[in-house]
């Protein structure tokens, strides 16, 4: 979809009062326009504003703000319930939780005023925490099922390039794969279509340490083309040790923001965040 495009959908349809910040309450609606402003001077990839999310009545997201410059991996951590999976869901835009103030943009996008289709669209990939392969089909067909709908990512080469154990396995049925080759085949999935923010749910919920590696390999390569990344991760050390960045939510909200550094630096902040 062009900027004008996007600048359409706004006009036409996500004028309803009440819903998102109105047209006339923030400034980068406009095609080109440069939205908020990041940290230092280089503007942010990803920017998000301020968001706050709703299941029903529950209020979960309360005020998230950071920023994400491109390629950089990002561990997003925090305790269980802190709100991670909640976070993400509402930068894929979908439709829980609400979305109810805030802004997301995306490589100058306005995430906030588009649906979930329309965010995958504009280059955002969720590799939610069920992996959800696709029954009845094989390796081969959960990419080119992923690959159907424009604009097209990788090539099926290259991903069997990157992932060649799936190559391996191309005609085997993709629910028949171990847990840590369905986490594979699940990234492999979101880079067949053209992603521009690969989202990341506990990629290595249940996998035995030797997959784990793998994968992180993997993300280290795809990290190597640019790829910009949000990993949630309960195993907070191995997500450490990938990203550049740590963001920690506690109750809904950011309590910490720095590098991954300075989080496995700091005793205090690990013991009480993240246990350990
Ligand atoms: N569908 C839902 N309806 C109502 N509350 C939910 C729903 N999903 C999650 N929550 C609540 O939102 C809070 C944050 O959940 P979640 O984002 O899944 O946390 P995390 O991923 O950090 O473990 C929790 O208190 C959880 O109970
Ligand atoms: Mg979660």
């Amino acid at each position: 979809m062009t900027s004008a495009e996007i600048h359409t959908l706004n006009v036409n349809e996500d004028n309803e009062p009440g819903s998102l910040l109105g047209e006339d309450q923030f400034t980068g609606t406009a095609p080109g326009a440069t939205p908020i402003p990041a940290r230092g001077t280089q503007p942010a990839f990803l920017s998000v504003w301020d968001i706050h999310a709703y299941y029903g009545e529950s209020y979960i997201v309360q005020g998230v703000s950071f920023d994400v410059r491109e390629g950089e991996i990002i561990a997003l951590l925090g305790r269980n319930g802190a709100g991670k999976t909640s976070t993400l869901r509402a930068i894929a835009r979908l439709d829980d939780p609400a979305l109810k103030h805030g802004e997301i943009w995306l490589d100058h996008q306005p995430l906030h005023d588009m649906k979930v289709h329309q965010a995958a669209r504009n280059g955002v990939g969720l590799v939610p925490e069920d992996r959800r392969i696709i029954p009845g089909l094989t390796v081969e067909e959960n990419i080119d099922i992923a690959q159907i709908a424009p604009p097209k990512g990788w090539s099926k080469d290259r991903l069997f390039e990157l992932f060649p154990r799936l190559a391996e396995r191309r005609t085997q049925e993709g629910i028949t794969l171990s847990g840590g080759e369905q986490q594979m085949l699940a990234v492999a999935r979101a880079l067949a279509r053209d992603v521009k923010l690969l989202l990341l749910d506990e990629p290595y919920e249940g996998l035995a340490p030797v997959i784990v590696q793998e994968i992180e390999r993997t993300l280290e390569e795809i990290k190597v083309h640019g790829m910009t990344t949000i990993i949630v991760e309960q195993n907070a050390i191995a997500a450490l040790h990938l990203a550049d960045r740590a963001i920690i939510l506690d109750m809904g909200q950011v309590a910490f923001d720095g590098t991954a550094a300075e989080v496995l630096d700091n005793k205090e902040l690990r013991h009480e965040y993240l246990a350990i």
